[in-house]
């Protein structure tokens, strides 16, 4: 049987992946951390149900082992695990785990987390690794411009924030470590993750989920709140004609299992992204639909808000904050090596539409009232 580690199983991308391995028949290494008194194995569990929200069926997780492991503080902890497991030579590693806040409270943690973390792990095991999959992010190329060819890293971009700095080191830090092992290393680069497509279903605030936040406290506004005085005119502080690379969780992980599995796929970089993201202005109009909101809105575009702006635009900023330097995008990502080991790639990412839209609304809302009566 095949044999991966996966790090980062409790999150988006993670538990996705480890699913969808395990499913496939393989025997799955987590490691990941306890948290407020909750077991890793417990949060793993969680994290895995939640994709689909029903309980998978628990006979897939004998395949499963969990390690509780911090990344950043592991040399014995995993020295143990190596000595307590069978890890035979043709482990596959996928690194997922990362601490993705744009701005944390400590970029030396983040440092820590993103940079020292992948390359702990790859000092402890790689006696045993066939290969790594290192997840990284497209936004490595920070603020550029134009296209953005896979082979290129530091080429003396700005960034927007430490979490674009620290990702941009780990590649450099991680592709020495494996040149000096000699180890396989393929770099996944990733661009804005969206929510499933099949069931519109994400456990983190997507750019999408933060849209659905928004819309509905414009709705609720309009409808019962007395005290507000919310705009019918609503700008929004982006270029129609820019296109944020917008990318569903499950084709990804599709392709982060082929680029790990493909024997024919060199050790190189992938560039994880839609091919042919859609514009603001498809986007926007999409949603304005999907929420029945266009005709009772004004809804226009501008390049930069004047200083005084409404009760709704200032909501509304509040809520896409994190999401908006990268919503006026004006490069391309080039895919070039993630099609000539992946042939159908472009035909794996559907087109958004208002029924993906309708899932999207629908899980954001049952969640935020799940969280609301928590
Ligand atoms: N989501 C995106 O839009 C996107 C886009 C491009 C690239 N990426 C990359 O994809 C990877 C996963 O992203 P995601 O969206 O799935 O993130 P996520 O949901 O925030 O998950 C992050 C995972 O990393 C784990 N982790 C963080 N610090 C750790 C530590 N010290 N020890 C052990 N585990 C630790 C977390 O564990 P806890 O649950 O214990 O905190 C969690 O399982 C990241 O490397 C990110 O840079 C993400």
């Amino acid at each position: 049987m095949k044999t991966a580690i996966v790090t980062g199983a409790t999150g988006f991308i993670g538990s996705r992946l480890a699913l969808k391995l395990l499913k496939q028949g393989w025997i799955v290494h987590v490691l990941g951390r306890s948290k407020n008194s909750t077991s890793f194995e417990t949060r793993i569990f969680h994290a895995i149900d939640d994709i689909t929200g029903v309980p998978e069926n628990r006979a897939l997780f004998k395949n499963l082992f969990c390690h509780d492991v911090d990344i950043c503080n592991p040399r014995l902890e995993m020295q143990n695990l190596i000595h307590s497991h069978h890890f035979d030579s043709e482990t596959l590693l996928f690194h997922v785990a990362g601490d993705t806040r744009f701005n944390p409270p400590s970029p030396e943690m983040q440092h820590n987390i993103n940079v020292s973390g992948p390359l702990n792990i790859i000092k402890a095991f790689h006696n045993h690794l066939s290969k790594v999959v290192h997840v990284s992010t497209a936004y490595v190329a920070g603020k550029r411009k134009g296209k953005i060819l896979e082979g290129e890293l530091d080429e003396g971009q700005e960034h927007r924030n430490n979490y674009e700095k620290s990702k941009l080191s780990a590649e450099v830090e991680v592709t020495k470590l494996c040149e000096q092992l000699q180890l396989p290393l393929c770099i996944t680069r990733p661009s804005i993750i969206i929510n499933d497509s099949v069931t519109g279903r994400s456990p983190t605030l997507t750019h999408f989920n933060a849209l659905v936040y928004v819309v509905t406290r414009i709705q609720k506004h309009f409808k019962n709140d007395k005290n507000v005085n919310p705009s019918k005119e609503f700008r929004m502080p982006i270029d129609p004609t820019a296109r944020p690379n917008l990318a569903p969780v499950n084709p990804i992980v599709d392709a982060l299992i082929k680029v790990g599995t493909e024997s024919t796929a060199p050790c190189k970089t992938y560039h994880l992204c839609h091919p042919h993201p859609q514009s603001n202005y498809e986007i926007v109009k999409l949603m304005a639909q999907a929420f029945g909101i266009q005709d009772f809105i004004n809804l226009s575009f501008v390049y930069k808000f004047p200083e005084k702006f409404s009760y709704t635009e200032e909501m509304m900023l509040r809520s896409l904050k994190q999401y908006l330097p990268y919503l006026n995008e004006y490069c391309e990502f080039d895919v070039t090596n993630t099609r000539s080991i992946i042939p159908d790639y472009d035909s794996t990412f559907p087109v958004i539409t208002p029924d993906y839209l309708d899932k999207v609304i629908y899980y954001q809302r049952h969640r935020q009232l799940r969280e609301s009566h928590h």
